[in-house]
């Protein structure tokens, strides 16, 4: 049976390749999910992508991952990553493993940004590839 890897985007994933593409690059997050479907179908994955700005979708999300036994969750919080109790709480409530993914390294930036709730309790982390930083998830994920 295919099994399906949620994709997760938080607050302002939607405005990718037109916000601050010096930082996070000039794809947009359809332009994403197409590069992840390509390689998804390679791997025999279905692969699930969703965005939202708004918290509690995330939360809700990730319950959903594992009510329909999602291999995996691919999550990038965007800034709730770095204030989140609930989506830390979220993934901790869950068996499905949540893989923390960011265009940008985090550690590299703001102070602000060094706090992760969410990697903190992730399966792992990758940040600071770009768009690629999903597909090297993807790989992960597969693998789990
Ligand atoms: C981000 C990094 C976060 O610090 C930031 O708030 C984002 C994007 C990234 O993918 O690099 O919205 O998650």
């Amino acid at each position: 049976m295919t099994q399906t890897v949620f994709v997760l985007n938080g607050p302002n994933l939607n405005l990718l390749g037109l916000r601050e593409p010096e930082i996070y690059g000039t794809q947009t997050l359809d332009d994403i999910a197409g590069m992840l479907e390509d390689r998804a179908r390679e791997l025999d994955i279905e692969i699930d992508v969703r965005q939202s700005n708004h918290e509690g979708h995330l939360v809700d999300w990730m319950h959903e991952a594992q009510a329909v036994g999602a291999k995996a969750v691919l999550l990038n919080a965007g800034a709730y990553t770095h204030t989140s109790v609930a989506l830390h709480d979220a993934i901790k409530s869950i068996r499905t493993p949540v893989i923390e993914v960011h265009l940008s390294n985090p550690h590299t930036r703001e102070a602000f940004r060094h706090k992760s709730y969410v990697g903190m309790a992730a399966k792992g982390t990758i940040a600071g590839f770009g768009a690629t930083s999903y597909l090297l998830a993807l790989e992960a994920a597969a693998k789990l």
